[in-house]
């Protein structure tokens, strides 16, 4: 069964073209190579270098037969989309707007959707469920519960199908090593501290020490990146059952802090990590911790790589063969 992957040369997208292949899927990758990596993808995958706005993607759909998208291709960082909204509003919410309808014109029922837990904004209660309030305070995470709605809209006056997956803290790598994150600028925690570890920075600065958590930093759920794509195919699979239309999160349901991942990050590394201590980063939320329960129950998740010290290993795996990301490959 073909299965478009739009953003497959990205982080995530990447690991789940993987995924979908060892499921007996074939992908086929549209990415528009603005921020995705060539040889994350393996060189057996049709690539299609196209944006996804563009109406081209109608013939894509129907050349190709495809039975079902998974929708990963987005601007993604929070900070530059409270200082640059216009590429967010432009590139995820229209941009998504055209492919899924594209997807109407060419007849394709099913989406899984990759969504994020800044749709939830700062939590009046942990662990967050899928029904908590839905209150981004970026415009990142409201350009993703845009994207829910239209999906939603869609899928019920037009009767497609759609899961959209609302993502904890993705981290870590394939096992084999070969593919990873590589981010430009990177703005991620696990990778900051692992570069750090490899002697590219300095020290690892701290993003505040105040907040009401048990050490002062703040808490986050870290989520494998391979427990991630095993859920896209899971979602794929039950669409093409004739499962109806949901939300999941996506989390290990495990909180740890800052200090709990530079520390996890010097055991692994065996290196002493040098950190600072700074302000807080503005729009952090204290703690996010999800409850995957839904998402265990209904589509039999189960994550297998999640443990902290596996994610971080992992990632360290792929940073040390791959000092300068995919410049090395
Ligand atoms: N942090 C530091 N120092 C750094 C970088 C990060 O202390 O140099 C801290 C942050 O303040 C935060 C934690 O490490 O407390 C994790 O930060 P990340 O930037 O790695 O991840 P976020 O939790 O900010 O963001 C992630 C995803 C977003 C998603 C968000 C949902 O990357 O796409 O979760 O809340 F929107």
């Amino acid at each position: 069964m073909n299965i478009l992957v739009t953003g497959g040369a990205g982080y995530i997208g990447s690991h789940t073209v993987r995924a979908l292949i060892h499921a007996g899927f074939t992908p086929i990758v549209v990415d528009n190579f603005s921020r995705g990596h060539r040889n994350a993808i393996p060189s057996d995958v049709k690539v299609i270098e196209l944006d996804i706005a563009n109406p081209k993607i109608i013939n894509v759909l129907r050349d190709n037969n495809i039975k079902g998208i998974m929708h990963f291709a987005a601007h993604s960082q929070v900070g530059e989309s409270m200082i640059n909204p216009s590429i967010y509003y432009e590139n995820n919410v229209v941009g998504s707007y055209r492919l899924i309808e594209s997807a109407r014109q060419a007849g394709v029922q099913h989406f899984v959707f990759s969504s994020t837990a800044a749709v939830y904004g700062e939590p009046e209660v942990v662990p967050i469920v899928e029904t908590s309030k839905l209150q981004p305070t970026n415009v990142y995470g409201r350009t993703k519960l845009m994207i829910e709605d239209m999906l939603h809209d869609y899928s019920s006056i037009y009767g497609s199908t759609y899961v959209a997956l609302r993502y904890f803290n993705a981290a870590g790598a394939d096992e084999s090593g070969e593919i990873g994150e590589d981010h430009s600028p990177e703005t991620h925690l696990i990778p900051l501290v692992l570069e750090t570890a490899l002697g590219k920075r300095p020290h690892i600065t701290v993003f505040g020490t105040d907040y009401d958590t048990i050490d002062g930093t703040c808490i986050r759920d870290y989520i494998h990146v391979t427990d991630l794509a095993s859920a896209h195919v899971l979602a794929m699979n039950y669409l093409v059952g004739g499962g109806e239309s949901r939300v999941f999160n996506l989390g290990s349901g495990n909180g740890f802090s800052v200090k709990d991942i530079i520390d996890t990050a010097k055991n692994v590394t065996g290196i002493n990590i040098p950190v600072e201590y700074g302000e807080r980063r503005k729009g952090d939320p204290s703690t996010l911790i999800a409850s995957s329960d839904c998402i265990k129950d209904i589509l039999g998740w189960n994550p297998k790589h999640s443990e902290l010290s596996q994610i971080i290993s992992d990632a360290w795996r792929w940073h040390r063969l791959h000092p300068s990301g995919y410049d090395d490959i």
